[in-house]
């Protein structure tokens, strides 16, 4: 995988399968650094599980591993000089639970990869699970762009699904339509 983007789309699966509800995905980008920080409300992790993270092996998926998970991502972010970071309350322990992952990347680091196409990624994540609130920001220091889920079912009503085609292609306009704001 060269495209930060898709260590997104990797670790936000993680969100999608612990039942998260509400996922936030924030991308703030200086001239030299990326901070990505992916929050969910899912079930979280038991302590035991956290300390298992590193551990490229460990996994409680049943079906085949195709990801490259959390331990790809970390070696990613340290290879460049920044960290990832892993914070999670479990469902056993409190009602407000779920995870809170935090990578830093330094860009301009020989080993950094772009940052890749981040509106497929949405695109992907919304068609797989558009009951999700997925809320993005992705803030770089000529512009931002944002979505947010909840706006456009404010604007479309509840009984439209998010998958819809339609709905899914004006999304997608959406966002590049933001991104290319930024890039002029
Ligand atoms: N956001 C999350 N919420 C709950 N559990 C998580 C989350 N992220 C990771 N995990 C747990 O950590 C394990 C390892 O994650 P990861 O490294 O991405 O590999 P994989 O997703 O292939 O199992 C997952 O199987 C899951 O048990
Ligand atoms: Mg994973």
């Amino acid at each position: 995988m060269d495209e930060l983007a898709l260590y997104v789309l990797d670790i936000t699966m993680n969100s999608v399968r612990a039942g998260a509800t509400e996922i936030t995905i924030t991308i703030e980008e200086t001239d030299d650094t990326i901070l990505l920080v992916i929050s969910d409300n899912g079930c979280g992790m038991t302590e035991a599980q956290l300390s298992k993270l590193s551990d490229p092996f460990f996994t409680t998926r049943t079906t085949r591993k195709v990801g490259l998970g959390i331990p790809f991502l970390k070696m990613l972010a340290e290879m460049t000089g920044g960290y990832v970071k892993v914070e999670s309350v479990h469902e056993s322990v409190s009602e407000e639970h779920g995870t809170t992952t935090t990578a830093l990347f330094y860009k301009n680091h020989v080993d950094f990869i772009p940052v890749g196409n981040m509106t497929d990624t949405l695109v992907t994540l919304i068609n797989g699970s558009p009951e999700i609130n997925f809320t993005f920001i992705h803030k770089m220091p000529e512009g931002e762009v944002n979505f947010s889920s909840e706006e456009i079912r404010s604007i479309l009503g509840k009984d439209i699904s998010l998958a819809e085609p339609e709905v899914l292609a004006w999304i997608r306009g959406n966002i590049e339509d933001q991104y290319n704001e930024v890039d002029n």
